[in-house]
């Protein structure tokens, strides 16, 4: 032995080391070299020695293999799996190379701490590539194009990471809840970005000491709320994402430079903790639904922030939104600001169309937001809208308590909370303010014993709630309905009804529920409504079931739907010309009068004009009327099916349609319709059409609404008529069905004459077109006029671009005075946003209903008492009570009414003409 061997032998064994003689080859070469004829090694490259310690960019420790360094040098081939058996690999780095095939395990490498193996071609991962891999600090896998992956659990044998970087490297799945500061504590640099991650960030990130933060250009979605409690982060990038709900606090992040967030869905304000951000250095929010002011920045701070990319009140930075804008933003806040109120609150105005929110001269008169999904809890700041008279919450997922502040309202009439998982006490309100309750099972609890307890009913889901418990207070009326209704149809209604005597001090509530459920005779089908009752007394009381006394039931059947094709000829003089009341649809309509002096509509399709096509539309017509039911939809009161004959029997609307008194109120001496009276008729054929898209069990499309598609009766009230053309819509309500091309010229939405499909939208595009002609009193397509006004909608659009244009396209006939021309821009403006070219640029027909009917509250007399409106006088009998039902206008009991309907078919169908099993309640 040479000297200098004993030195480095001695050295060895200071170091408690195992010291091999030089002479002898690397126990690792039989690796090595299968790595060699593996890969593709470019000339410039020395491995040729045979003791691998010697070849280039191969490093050796007490001769073996510790670091391969050939990352950018040109490389192709395949790794061989014998990798794994270079057990004391620390430093692995091929990346930038051309390396194919797939990346083998490197599993058990327990000394291994870094691996670059980014920039290649890799074609898979291994699941086990992580297992044992106990000293890796850094990897890095970026552009590979792997088989679609996910991050195995394995990585947590690695808990010394500081880097995972695997961007554009095809990572499918979730992002695993194991990147968590338990697991690893030394994680700084998390990049994840351009794979094919889904779902929601993991809460396991929060308190990570992550600095540099990479999932942009993928579908994750959710909020990101988990980023407030990530204190170290220097950079975010989640843009190209479709993260949503409002940007966190971002105090603790002190040390944030370069924040992206553009292309998500994020709602809300810019948090000032994020615009006080002293670290900033550069903030990406583009393309968002932001909301609030534009924030303002540091001068210092590059900002992408398109303008009108976001749906910021104004486009200057820092300048503040309308107080009424602040207030309602305010609100949203607890319930995390919905995308549907991002999307549908444009502008600077609440009172210009804002979803939900209704006005009268400027003051938010009405919130509407029943069934709207909102989770969270009721915000306090209401109470800052003091012209409120209305605030409907019903049909939401909202928790915790009733805020006392609302108390304060001076000008509340009814609050609407039913139906969310509310509890706590009900703060005291004035006497007169209605307030509904229903369906929160824990509401009236001071404490919360089931937190997680799900809120019965929902917007449409059947079955009625009998086990909520009611509380009022003093001086409050309950009354609401739960309700679903199905085919021809279950309905329970559970109506908490108020019995007044006479002495509005000496209240009385009595339970009452009303059951309307099918009933099956042979090939009949009726109608059976059971009302039952209790007697009254003191105090509030238990629910009472349909099951109760038989001695409080009443009963009303509605009877068999044929006529018969006999009595149809009598009524109406052998169908004489005289009897025409019009031609529409696929027929022509007859007037009939029953003996007792009722009349009635009969819709007649000629024999021999039956063709295929119309009987199927015949059909069509009959199974969506048996099953919609509303009192602003005209009633089908029977059918007949003989031979050839196809005939359909409505009840009779005395004043016919619309258009006669519109277009034609001249030739047939009528008077112009008033304004109000317009108003009064948009919102019932509003409501009937709102009912028809969603209030009904499946969602209609009518598709062809137009004026004299709208009937009406004696007192001007409006329904809508035709239903020929109705097909089901989808269920889901949003996708349309590709039909054949069915309305009118002048109606039509864009969308759907050119490509024949249907959504509700459609329905509202019709819609506003009538807005148009009841303010104009112009058809929606006027061949009397020259070429460029012919057409309503595009004509209506140029004359509403100013004012002065704007008074004169409004109907002569109408003179209107200060407050009627501001209900009329008002319907104006809903007109043309109703008209919007694009289908989501409409709005749905609840939020014209909401407009509407905060202009129409305007007109009644001056003090509504809203008590007389809701009160039943329990010695009414039932079909007084459903007549009073029926006068009462109230929006949000448009299912309500729709039963009630139900029972008015057999009115005029009482005669024994054409029923023969009716016994109806006064009739007993
Ligand atoms: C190489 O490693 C594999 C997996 O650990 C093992 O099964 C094999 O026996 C090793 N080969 C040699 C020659 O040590
Ligand atoms: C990557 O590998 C695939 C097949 O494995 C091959 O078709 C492709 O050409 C390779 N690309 C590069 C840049 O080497
Ligand atoms: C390594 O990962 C596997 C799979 O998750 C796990 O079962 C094992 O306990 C881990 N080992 C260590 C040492 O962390
Ligand atoms: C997030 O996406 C997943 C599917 O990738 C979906 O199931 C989930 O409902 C989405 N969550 C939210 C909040 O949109
Ligand atoms: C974030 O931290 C706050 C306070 O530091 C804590 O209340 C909250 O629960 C944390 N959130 C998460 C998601 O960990
Ligand atoms: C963010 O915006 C800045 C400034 O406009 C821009 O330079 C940068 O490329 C953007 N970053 C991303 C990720 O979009
Ligand atoms: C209401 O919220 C609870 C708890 O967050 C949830 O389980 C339930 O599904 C929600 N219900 C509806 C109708 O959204």
């Amino acid at each position: 032995m040479k000297k200098t061997h004993v030195l480095v032998c001695l050295l060895c064994w200071f170091l408690s080391l195992l010291c091999h003689v030089s002479s002898q080859s690397s126990p690792d070469a039989p690796f090595m070299e299968k790595l060699k004829a593996s890969l593709k090694i470019p000339s410039s490259l020395d491995w040729s020695d045979p003791d691998p310690c010697n070849w280039a960019k191969v490093g050796c420790l007490n001769n073996r293999v510790t670091r391969i360094q050939i990352g950018k040098l040109n490389v192709g081939g395949t790794l061989p799996p014998e990798l794994r058996n270079l057990s004391e690999l620390t430093t692995f780095e091929v990346m930038n190379n051309q390396i194919t095939g797939p990346l083998p395990s490197l599993a058990g490498l327990s000394n291994l701490q870094e691996a670059n193996l980014h920039n290649n071609n890799f074609s898979s991962f291994p699941s086990d590539f992580f297992t044992g891999l106990s000293s890796l600090v850094h990897v890095f896998l970026d552009y590979n194009p792997f088989e679609p992956w996910e991050i195995p659990a394995s990585v947590t044998n690695s808990s010394s990471l500081q880097t995972f970087s695997a961007t554009g490297a095809n990572v499918k799945g979730r992002i695993p809840g194991i990147f968590n500061s338990d697991t690893f504590p030394q994680l700084r640099v998390l990049h994840l970005a351009m794979n094919q991650l889904e779902g929601e960030l993991p809460n396991g990130l929060a308190g990570t000491s992550i600095e540099s933060f990479w999932v942009n250009g993928q579908s994750l979605n959710g909020t990101i709320d988990v980023i407030q409690n990530m204190s170290s982060l220097t950079e975010v990038w989640l843009h190209g994402n479709q993260f949503s709900g409002p940007l966190p606090d971002f105090s603790m992040l002190t040390g944030l430079q370069n924040l992206s967030l553009r292309d998500n869905q994020f709602t809300g304000v810019v948090p000032a903790s994020l615009i006080n951000l002293k670290s900033l250095v550069v903030v990406n929010l583009t393309n968002n639904e932001l909301q609030g002011p534009t924030p303002k920045f540091a001068d210092n701070v590059n900002v992408d922030m398109r303008a009108g990319s976001n749906r910021f009140c104004l486009d200057d930075p820092g300048v503040a939104c309308d107080d009424h804008v602040n207030v309602l933003l305010s609100i949203l806040e607890t319930v995390g600001y919905p995308q549907t109120f991002a999307d549908n609150w444009k502008g600077n105005d609440p009172c210009n169309n804002w979803l939900g929110v209704a006005c009268a001269q400027g003051n938010i008169v009405s919130i509407l937001f029943p069934r709207k999904g909102l989770t969270g809890t009721i915000s306090s700041n209401f109470a800052k809208l003091t012209s409120l008279t209305t605030l409907d919450l019903s049909g939401n997922n909202l928790t915790g308590t009733i805020p006392v502040e609302l108390t304060t309202l001076p000008k509340l009439t009814k609050l609407d909370v039913s139906n969310n998982r509310l509890y706590g006490k009900i703060p005291s309100f004035r006497q007169n303010v209605v307030l509904v309750t229903e369906g929160n099972p824990d509401i009236g609890k001071d404490k919360v014993p089931t937190p997680d307890g799900k809120s019965p009913g929902g917007s449409s889901s059947g079955g009625g709630s009998s086990s909520g418990s009611k509380k009022s207070n003093t001086g409050t009326v309950v009354g609401s309905v739960i309700g679903g209704v199905g085919g021809l149809s279950l309905l329970a209604l559970g109506i908490f009804l108020y019995a007044r005597k006479g002495n509005r001090t000496s209240r009385v509530q009595s339970p009452t529920t009303v059951v309307i459920h099918p009933h099956h005779s042979g090939d009949q089908e009726g109608v059976k409504i059971t009302v039952a009752g209790s007697s009254v007394n003191g105090g509030s009381e238990t629910f009472s079931h349909t099951s109760s006394g038989p001695s409080d039931m009443h009963m009303v059947e509605a009877g068999n739907m044929v006529i018969s094709i006999q009595v149809l000829r009598n009524v109406t003089n052998n169908f004489s010309q005289e009897n025409i009341l019009g031609r529409g649809g696929f027929g022509t309509v007859y007037k009939g009068e029953l003996h007792d002096g009722t009349k009635i509509a009969v819709k007649r399709m000629e024999s021999g004009v039956v063709s295929e096509k119309g009987l199927a539309e015949f059909k069509s017509e009959i199974a969506v009327l048996t099953k919609v039911r509303h009192r602003h939809l005209v009633t089908l009161l029977g059918y007949c099916l003989e031979g050839n004959e196809r005939l359909l029997v409505y009840e009779y609307m005395p004043q016919g349609t619309l258009s006669r008194h519109l277009f034609n109120w001249k030739e047939e001496g009528l008077k112009p319709l008033e304004w109000t009276r317009r108003l009064t008729i948009a919102l019932d054929v509003a409501r009937g059409v709102e009912y028809l898209h969603g209030l009904a069990q499946q969602s209609f499309i009518h598709r062809d609404l137009k004026p004299s598609n709208i009937l009406l009766g004696d007192d001007m009230r409006a329904k809508v008529a035709d239903f020929g053309l109705v097909r089901l819509a989808p269920v889901d309500g949003k996708h349309s069905v590709e039909t054949r091309l069915a309305g009118t010229f002048g109606y039509l939405a864009p969308e759907y004459a050119v490509t024949g499909r249907v959504t509700t939208k459609v329905d509202v595009f019709s819609f506003g077109v009538i807005l148009m002609e009841m303010i104009t009193g112009r058809k929606a397509l006027d061949e009397t006029q020259p070429e460029e006004s012919l057409h309503l909608v595009t004509w209506f659009r140029r004359m509403h671009l100013n004012k002065e244009t704007f008074r004169k396209a409004i109907d002569e006939t109408i003179q209107p005075d200060e407050e009627t021309l501001a209900s009329i821009s008002t319907v104006s403006e809903l007109a043309g946003h109703c008209c919007a070219r694009e289908p989501y640029q409409r709005p749905d027909m609840s939020h014209v209903v909401n407009v509407l009917s905060s202009l129409a509250e305007l007109w009644k007399p001056a003090e509504l008492d809203t008590d007389d409106e809701f009160a039943i006088d329990y010695e009414m009998s039932l079909p007084q009570v459903l007549k009073k039902w029926q006068a009462f206008e109230n929006s949000d009991s448009s299912s309500f009414l729709a039963s009630t309907d139900t029972t008015q078919t057999s009115i005029p169908c009482r005669p024994s003409g054409f029923a023969d099993s009716f016994a109806s309640a006064d009739a007993r």
